[in-house]
């Protein structure tokens, strides 16, 4: 009885309502309200690009693309670099594979510090050093834009 009431109710609303023409709404202030009232990161920022360039033990340097949000684990799988048995349990925390190795300057200036999860990963790393991180766990942010990063020659599989 309450459905039926509620659907007769909503009956009387949409008569109530005039169909809107979309040629009104083209430049109503209601499509710029609802473009400003957005609480998503805006549409630009979101897809803008930030180049990141992946170091060799060997010195062969490998550029690749993301997006502001990626992790460098995703740039790593989303421009299918070669770089073998890289991120081995997918970002879950669990491997040490995406171990690399950052300049001192970006290393102080990244904007999360490692966890407590991450520096037990970090300490199962091959040649952890002073400035390692885990690629899975860096967010890319325009900041980041020309990042380097080391690869280090080796890449241990903590789960092996
Ligand atoms: S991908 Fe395994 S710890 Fe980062």
């Amino acid at each position: 009885m309450a459905l039926l009431r509620n659907l007769h109710r909503f009956i009387s609303i949409s008569k109530i309502q005039p169909p809107v023409k979309p040629s009104i709404l083209k430049n109503s202030s209601r499509i710029s309200f609802a473009r400003t009232a957005s609480t998503t990161q805006p549409l630009q920022e979101k897809n803008e690009e930030v180049k990141v360039t992946f170091i060799r033990a060997s010195g062969e340097r490998i550029e690749a693309k993301g997006k502001i949000g990626d992790t460098l684990l995703d740039i790593v799988v989303n421009n299918e670099i070669d770089l073998d048995g890289y991120g081995a349990c997918e970002g879950t925390l669990t491997c040490s594979t995406c171990h690399l190795i950052f300049p001192k300057a970006v290393y102080d200036k990244l904007p999360d510090k490692p966890t407590d999860e991450e520096n037990d990963m970090l300490d199962l790393a091959s040649g952890l050093t002073d400035t390692s991180r885990l690629g899975c766990q860096i967010v890319l942010t325009s900041n980041l834009d020309g990042l380097e990063v080391k690869v280090p020659p080796t890449l241990y599989d903590a789960r092996s």
